[in-house]
């Protein structure tokens, strides 16, 4: 099935508006009318998969330590701000589900575990999104990740991730049988655009809180962005690029 990508991702599921990856930021997101959340996933102590950036719990949340060493009985204890709990990747798809938004899990592992990280995501997001009208993007900034998601979960879309694309950057698109590539807004080249234009794979920026630039990287051909200011871009969330994303 090829699904329209919207032109707006809520980045960290509701931006700066809410406490970053939690499901009232996915909430929030919904009410003002996006149609696509990204949301970064690591395992836990125990092997879960939750919703966090960081490797450690300082910035975010009122724990300390590495998420990575620490049991969900402690984490999902933790307050990760306005009384949110840290989500589970599970709770977050079955908002996403029933809200049908577009899900970009982006899979962000500790260092050193990127291969049991994507393994356990992408087996949980094809169960989790089985039979769904809208089926998620997985993306990463690990190739190594994004292999073992081509290899247990091809169904699952996937967009490489790089703040600058390496001069090579289609043959490891190519090879991971992507659908998109997403890179930091501020670093993009008009290289890297026309190459992508050329071989019509849907570039997707983060992240853009400024409406001048949000409108200049429209008008040089960015398919869609990321964004912390859900406010400022509510009004524009309903539009749809005529684009699609294969698979
Ligand atoms: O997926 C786009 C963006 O989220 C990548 O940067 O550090 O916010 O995960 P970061
Ligand atoms: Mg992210």
């Amino acid at each position: 099935m090829s699904v329209p990508l919207p032109r707006w991702l809520a980045h960290r599921g509701g931006g700066s508006l809410a406490p970053e990856n939690t499901l009232a930021g996915i909430r929030l997101a919904a009410r003002l009318g996006y149609r696509a959340v990204e949301f970064d996933v690591m395992l836990s102590g125990d092997g879960t998969p939750l919703l966090i950036h960081d490797e450690t719990l300082e910035r975010t949340t009122n724990g300390t330590g590495r998420v990575g060493e620490t049991s969900d009985a402690r984490l999902f204890s933790l307050d990760a701000g306005n009384g949110e709990r840290l989500p589970r990747l599970s709770e977050a798809a079955a908002l996403c589900r029933a809200y049908g938004l577009l899900a970009n899990v982006e899979i962000k592992p500790s260092s050193g575990c990127e291969v049991p990280t994507a393994e356990v995501v992408a087996r949980q997001c094809a169960l989790l999104w089985q039979g769904a009208a809208v089926q998620p993007v997985l993306s990463s900034f690990s190739l190594a990740a994004l292999e073992v998601a081509r290899d247990l979960a091809p169904q699952i879309r996937r967009g490489v991730l790089w703040e600058t694309p390496p001069a090579d950057w289609p043959r490891d698109v190519e090879r991971l049988r992507a659908s998109s590539l997403h890179c930091s807004a501020a670093r993009l080249s008009d290289e890297v655009l026309g190459e992508a234009q050329a071989r019509g794979i849907p570039l997707l920026c983060y992240t853009v809180n400024a409406p001048d630039v949000a409108a200049g990287l429209f008008g040089r051909g960015v398919s869609a962005l990321f964004t912390d200011r859900l406010d400022l871009f509510a009004a524009e969330t309903g539009a749809y690029k005529a684009l699609h994303l294969g698979g």
